[in-house]
């Protein structure tokens, strides 16, 4: 081979190193700064329970708003989360008071108010009407939000859940406007 020929192949054989070395230094950059310099010290930027990235605004909550998940809530669903009230609660107009009262017409409702119902002076003491909010802190914990009052049932730990059978409540005769989602 001539010399010119011999110049080609070094220069693609150097060239192609180059680039080898240029992408795992790319790749290391763009990837993982960290695991490339495993003796380097932890970061303790994230620790705060706050998800990184600067941009999710000053309130890192949950998930969406009630008003939210009321705007898209499926009153279909909510009806069969109702079931689990069934025991207890009946939801048709001048439907009769079981173990938990009459739940007709309940959004909007004063609370602690259903006609010919014994209630507990714990929700009693509650005063104020059943607003969406109310309701929804109501339902996922009863027994935090009114300690001491009669309902013996756990709560709806999903927002969803929760926000579904509200919307089926509302339409048991309330029909209360929804709020405004964000
Ligand atoms: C084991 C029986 C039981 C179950 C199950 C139950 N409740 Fe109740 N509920 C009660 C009782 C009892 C009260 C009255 C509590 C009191 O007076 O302290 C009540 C009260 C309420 C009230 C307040 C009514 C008012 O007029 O102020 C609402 C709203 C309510 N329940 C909704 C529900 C929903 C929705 C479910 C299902 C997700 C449910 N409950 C499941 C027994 C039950």
């Amino acid at each position: 081979m001539d010399s010119f020929e011999f110049n080609k192949i070094a220069g693609a054989f150097l060239f192609s190193i180059l680039l080898l070395m240029g992408v795992r230094e790319l790749t290391s950059v763009m990837f993982s700064p960290e695991a490339a310099n495993p003796a380097s010290y932890p970061v303790e930027v994230a620790d705060s329970g706050a998800p990184a990235g600067g941009d999710a605004g000053p309130v890192a909550d949950e998930g969406p708003s009630l008003a939210t998940l009321l705007a898209s809530a499926d009153i279909g669903k909510g009806e069969k989360v109702a079931k689990k009230c069934a025991a207890c609660h009946t939801f048709d107009e001048g439907g009769a008071n079981k173990v938990g009262p009459n739940l007709y017409g309940v959004v909007g409702r004063p609370v602690a108010q259903a006609a010919g119902f014994n209630f507990s002076g714990a929700l009693q003491g509650l005063g104020g009407e059943w607003t969406f909010d109310r309701l929804d802190g109501y339902l996922e914990k009863p027994r935090d939000y009114a300690p001491g009052n009669t309902m013996s049932f756990a709560g709806l730990r999903k927002p969803n859940d929760r926000a579904n059978i509200i919307a089926y409540l509302n339409a048991q005769g309330s029909n209360v406007p929804l709020p405004a989602a964000e």
